[in-house]
C-alpha cells in the first residue's frame, strides 16, 4: 500500500490543509502588553521584574522550589551540568536518541557524552538497559564509578523527555541511585508534562527546560534551571549572570562565569506564555486524540500516545510507523511537505554525527529501530481552535 497520499490525506482532515509549519508559536495573550511595558519602562535587558516574576511563576508551575532563567536551554543544561558537579574530563550518559544540544552541553563543560539505548515504550532512556550495562563497564574506585574502558568518572545521566514524553523516572532514579550517579534532566521538550502528577524536571537534582521559538511556551530563545537544591540554585544563578559579587559599584567577579542571562523582554513573553500553558496543554492534547482518531483504519502506523499515570504535553505529535512499512518513511515526508503539511524525520542518532561517532556507548538497538520510525507531524496548539 502506498502510505504516503493516505496520510497527508489524513494529516490535511486534522490541520485544515492550509500550508502549516511543524510548531508555530501562539500569542494570543498578555505578549504585547507586558513586552510594550519592558519598552516603555526601559527595562529591556538582563535584570528587571519580569526576569523575577518568571522564575517564581516557573517554580510554581514546575513545583520546584527554584528556577534561573538563562539564554537558552544548551546554556541552561550546561550550567545545571556543572552545578551538578560534571568537571572537565568526566563522561556523562545521555540518550543516542536525543537533539545535538545534549551532547553539545556536555561537550562545553569538557566532558565526554556516552550514549545509551532508548525505552520504546517512552521514547527516553532505558532504565533497564541501563541497569544491564552499566555493570559491564563500571568499576568503583575510590567510592567512584568510573568507565573501567576509559578510565573517567561517569558524572551524571542525563534523561530526556522526547517530545514531551516522560521517561519512566522512579525507575531510571532508582538504577542511578543504585550506582551513585547525579541526575539532570534535560526538559527542553516537556514543560506541562507530568509523571503521577508531578513535574517531569523535578525528579533529578536539577532540570533544564527551554523556550526557544518551537517549544510549547516561548521566549523567542531561553532556558531555565529548576531545581530544589537552594545552594545549587544560588550558583546557577551565579555562574549564568558573571559571577559577580553584589555590591552597589565595585565589579569583583570570583569564578568564571558566563553571561548567560535571559534578557527582561524575553522574560515578560514567557510570563505572558506561561499564563497560557494549561491552555496549550490541552490543545495538544486534544489534537492527538484527533490525529489519532483520523490514523485508526490505516494499518502500518499509529500515533505514539502517552504511557499510563503519565501527563504527555504532545509538545510534537509523533506517528509511528510500521518496521514493514518503515521505507515509506521518506516518500511520506516528501509527499506531505509537498502538500504544505510540515512533517520531518527524528534526529540523525547523536553516534552517526562526525564529532560523536568515536565517543563510548551501549549497543543502540532500539533507537536505531525507532530512528527509522519516526515522523513528526503538525503540532502548534492553534491547530485546535477554541481550546489554546
Ligand atoms: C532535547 C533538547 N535538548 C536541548 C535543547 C536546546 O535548547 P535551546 O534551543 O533552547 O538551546 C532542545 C531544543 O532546542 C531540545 O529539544
Amino acid at each position: 500500500m502506498d502510505l504516503a497520499p493516505l496520510i497527508t490525506e489524513r494529516v490535511c482532515r486534522v490541520t485544515g490543509g492550509a500550508r502549516v509549519a511543524l510548531h508555530e508559536p501562539c500569542f494570543k495573550g498578555n505578549e504585547w502588553a507586558y513586552v510594550k511595558e519592558c519598552i516603555d519602562t526601559g527595562w529591556v535587558s538582563s535584570v528587571g521584574s519580569y526576569v523575577d516574576r518568571f522564575e517564581r511563576d516557573l517554580a510554581e508551575v514546575t513545583g520546584a522550589k527554584h528556577a534561573v532563567v538563562v539564554s537558552n536551554g544548551t546554556s541552561g543544561l550546561q550550567i545545571a551540568l556543572q552545578v551538578s558537579g560534571v568537571q572537565p574530563g568526566d563522561e556523562v550518559i545521555i540518550p543516542a536518541l536525543s537533539f545535538v544540544a545534549t551532547a553539545n552541553a556536555v561537550m562545553h563543560c569538557g566532558a565526554h557524552p556516552h550514549f545509551a539505548d532508548s525505552d520504546a515504550a517512552t521514547l527516553g532512556l532505558c532504565p533497564a538497559a541501563l541497569a544491564d550495562y552499566l555493570p559491564t563497564i563500571l568499576e568503583q574506585r575510590a567510592g567512584v564509578s568510573v568507565n573501567r574502558h576509559t578510565g573517567r568518572r561517569i558524572a551524571a545521566i542525563v534523561p530526556m523527555h522526547t517530545f514531551g514524553h516522560p521517561v519512566d523516572m522512579p525507575a531510571l532514579m532508582d538504577v542511578a541511585n543504585r550506582f551513585g550517579i547525579v541526575v539532570v534532566e534535560d526538559a527542553a521538550e516537556s514543560l506541562g508534562s507530568l509523571i503521577d502528577g508531578r513535574h517531569t524536571g523535578t525528579h533529578g537534582r536539577c532540570a533544564m527546560l527551554s523556550f526557544n521559538g518551537n517549544k510549547i511556551v516561548t521566549t523567542g530563545g531561553g532556558g531555565a534551571i529548576v531545581t530544589d537544591d537552594t545552594q545549587l540554585a544560588k550558583h546557577a544563578k551565579h555562574l549564568t549572570t558573571t559571577a559577580k559579587q553584589p555590591h552597589k559599584w565595585a565589579f569583583f567577579h570570583d569564578e568564571v562565569g558566563y553571561n548567560y542571562r535571559m534578557p527582561n523582554l524575553n522574560a515578560a513573553l514567557g510570563c505572558a506564555q506561561l499564563e497560557q500553558l494549561e491552555g496549550f496543554v490541552a490543545a495538544k492534547r486534544e489534537l492527538a486524540t484527533r490525529y489519532t482518531a483520523a490514523f485508526a483504519d490505516l494499518p502500518g502506523v499509529v500515533l505514539f500516545t502517552e504511557r499510563a499515570g503519565t501527563r504527555a504535553n504532545y509538545w510534537l505529535q509523533t506517528l509511528i510507523l510500521d518496521r514493514a512499512v518503515a521505507g515509506q518513511r521518506d516518500a511520506i515526508l516528501a509527499h506531505t511537505n509537498d502538500a504544505g503539511q510540515m512533517t520531518r524525520p527524528v534526529w540523525e542518532l547523536l553516534t552517526q554525527l562526525p564529532m560523536y561517532s568515536a565517543c563510548p556507548a551501549m549497543e543502540t538497538p532500539v533507537a536505531k529501530d525507532l530512528a527509522l520510525r519516526i515522523i513528526n507531524l503538525p503540532s502548534g496548539p492553534q491547530l485546535v481552535t477554541g481550546i489554546a
